[in-house]
């Protein structure tokens, strides 16, 4: 499986605090059966530090775990909290996409006016990055808030899920919606958002059984697997919009 949302660079943001920390994630997210895993540390003012520091604590990471654990690949993006400064940190290279892709990891706050956060999302989709709403669930507490998603998907946003939604039970109407959302392809990934190893787990085996026996073996592939193997190939992204 592939984790395109984590927090596991060890203090830079709310995530991992030290390298040990960093250790136990990567160590239990072996064990859920991650293989790739895109590093996105918070891009966000709450969150101060150096895109130097940040990218040598990622090298340093890679050069650890190499040996140990081959196999296991690492990938540096950042989760983009939207608000009018984010195209011009895209553009300068300050906020990282996905994997050196075009994808965009955004963060939005509900309290955002839509309006506002649909300029935003323009202003960036005509720049050619392709936005992947973080944790989109977040963004649904009402039904009427499900026509928002509706309408960013029109533009050509793609949506990610944490995997604890998949764990945990809902409201009726938004399981069926995520069902729903699953089948017809608006879910494009499930990722773990992983934090910590007690609250904020990289928890995905769980979840892609969950998702495999209500929604299918495909689908499940295609969520924690297929969609995101397209971000980190660079001769899939160069060619294709994922559908
Ligand atoms: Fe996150």
């Amino acid at each position: 499986m592939i984790d395109i949302h984590s927090h596991i660079i060890y203090g830079l943001d709310d995530g991992a605090k030290t390298f040990e920390d960093t250790t136990s994630l990567i160590n239990m997210a072996y064990n859920e059966g991650i293989r790739f895993i895109i590093a996105t540390p918070h891009y966000h003012k709450y969150f101060r530090y150096k895109t130097e520091q940040m990218e040598s604590r990622f090298r340093f990471i890679i050069e650890n775990f190499a040996k140990e654990k081959p196999e296991m690949k690492f990938y540096l993006g950042n989760e983009c909290y939207l608000n009018e400064n984010l195209l011009e940190a895209l553009l300068k290279g300050k906020c990282k996409t996905l994997a050196g892709s075009q994808y965009v990891l955004i963060e939005i706050s509900y309290y955002t006016p839509t309006q506002m956060v649909k300029k935003m999302l323009t202003d960036i989709i005509e720049n050619g990055y392709i936005p992947i709403i973080a944790h989109c669930e977040r963004l649904i507490d009402n039904r009427d808030d499900l026509k928002k998603i509706a309408e960013l998907k029109t533009m050509g946003c793609l949506f990610q899920i944490n995997a604890c939604v998949i764990l945990q039970s809902q409201k009726k109407w938004l399981s069926h919606w995520i069902s729903t959302s699953l089948k017809d392809h608006t879910i494009s990934f499930i990722a773990s958002d992983s934090h910590d190893i007690i609250h904020r787990k990289p928890n995905l085996k769980e979840a892609y059984i969950i998702v495999s026996k209500k929604i299918g073996t495909e689908i499940a592939n295609d969520v924690f697997c297929n969609n995101a193997q397209k971000i980190i190939d660079p001769t899939c992204w160069q060619e294709h919009r994922l559908e």
